[in-house]
């Protein structure tokens, strides 16, 4: 079985770890090194997580109570809760399947209240912001990029006139350091603000940090062909089911007391393990990726645009539930089912219609670059153009195709979202 969870993480990267767990000292050096590998202007902050630096950015700017924060549509729910924890109100603004902003939606979500957008690049792609940071500038609306799918680069500064860009180097992200992140912060004063806050937080202990490395070192190791198998096998007949378990072990956190979990600095060694990832990194990785993203494109009758690096690779079928067991049958651990949402709406008017039609009929394959061509040939050859949803499909305008159609969620009871 080609097991979908895969770590981007060799095994000499977490040895490392170790030993960096077991290095005393050197905080205050590791938190520059950190800093400059990434960046030589003094423009980013080091955290524990995209939550923890989102978390900051709005404690921080300490917003009235009731303001209206815009969020993609398609997030992942801690995004959500961060907001309402400050007393804000999150309010979806829809996508299509590429993650790609629909303005009119961003103009209807609008209203006195909006202080905030967030923009999430989704799936290794990249929103496009000219026409949003025109809008959100009109309204005098900071504009905040999650880039914590979207990393490519190391000292990516995102859109240049957007005022966040937070990158994610948490366990499932490419170059992962099992934790961290980059946030980008185009205000000194804000940066300030936040440096502040965050220098008076606990600081995530060593010992946590190696129980981290602990957790996955084993999963690295169970998610190897053969182990994974086994470990799937074994997981079934215990009567469990390998996708919520999945997904909860991957969790950067647990579901108890999240914000104080958040609020913490990241520890010396994964500071030292993240500039390690960033020195190191083997960028073919990522080229590999795209290149089979471009060619599993071609094989199905699908396009990306020029800059999507395929961090996953998302498929939108009629029947996601008969198409993901085809594909399990055949050896590919495909599912429906990922840790995002779609952001509640907050009034009738602001529904996002098509990030709810498309997630309902999403898939996501197995994926990672030590997949051989014939392996992702197999893989394409198993998906007809019959049980994809046209592009059109997608859009926003789609009320007859959406009720022709039922959802994902809906047809699978045995494992709902
Ligand atoms: C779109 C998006 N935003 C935010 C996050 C949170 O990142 P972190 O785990 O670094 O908090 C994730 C994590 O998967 C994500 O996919």
């Amino acid at each position: 079985m080609w097991i979908r969870l895969r770590l981007d993480i060799g095994w000499g990267d977490l040895v490392r770890g170790f030993f960096y767990c077991l290095k005393p000292g050197g905080r205050a050096q590791a938190v520059e090194r950190a800093r400059h590998a990434w960046s030589e202007k003094d423009d980013v902050l080091i955290p524990l997580s995209v939550r923890s630096g989102f978390d900051l950015v709005l404690r921080a700017l300490q917003l009235p109570p009731g303001s209206e924060v815009l969020l993609s549509a398609l997030t992942v729910p801690d995004m959500v809760r961060i907001v309402e924890f400050h007393g804000l109100i999150p309010v979806p603004v829809d996508t299509d399947e590429n993650g790609q902003i629909i303005l009119t939606s961003l103009c209807q979500a609008i209203t006195p209240q909006t202080r905030m957008v967030v923009v999430a690049h989704l799936f290794g792609g990249c929103a496009a912001l000219d026409d949003v940071l025109e809008i959100a500038r009109r309204h005098n609306l900071m504009v905040v990029e999650d880039c914590a799918q979207s990393f490519h680069r190391v000292g990516d500064s995102a859109h240049r006139a957007s005022d966040v860009a937070m990158f994610s180097f948490g366990p499932i992200k490419t170059a992962t350091a099992l934790g961290g992140a980059v946030i980008r912060v185009s205000s000194p004063e804000l940066r300030a603000s936040m440096v502040q806050l965050l220098n008076a937080d606990p600081i995530q202990s060593r010992a946590s940090f190696a129980r981290r490395l602990v957790r996955f070192t084993a999963l690295k190791f169970l998610s190897g062909r053969l182990a994974g198998t086994l470990f799937r096998w074994l997981v079934e007949c215990l009567g469990y089911d390998f996708d919520s378990l999945a997904n909860s072990v991957v969790k950067g956190f647990g579901a108890s007391d999240l914000m104080t979990q958040l609020r913490r600095q990241p520890s010396t060694p994964l500071l030292r393990l993240l500039r390690r990832r960033w020195q190191s990194y083997n960028f073919a990785r990522i080229e590999r990726r795209i290149r089979m993203g471009r060619h599993f494109d071609a094989r199905i009758g699908q396009s990306h645009a020029e800059a999507y690096s395929y961090w996953v690779y998302p498929v939108y079928v009629r029947e996601p539930v008969t198409v993901r067991d085809r594909l399990r049958s055949a050896g590919f651990d495909a599912t429906c089912r990922a840790r995002m949402t779609v952001v509640a709406a907050v009034d009738e008017s602001r529904v996002p219609t098509s990030a709810r039609f498309i997630w309902g009929h999403v898939m996501f394959l197995p994926w990672y670059p030590e997949m051989p061509d014939e392996v992702v040939d197999k893989m394409a050859s198993l998906i007809a153009p019959a049980d994809l949803i046209a592009a059109q499909q997608h859009k926003p305008t789609h009320t007859s195709v959406v009720a022709g159609l039922r959802p994902c969620h809906e047809r699978d009871r045995r494992s709902p979202e």
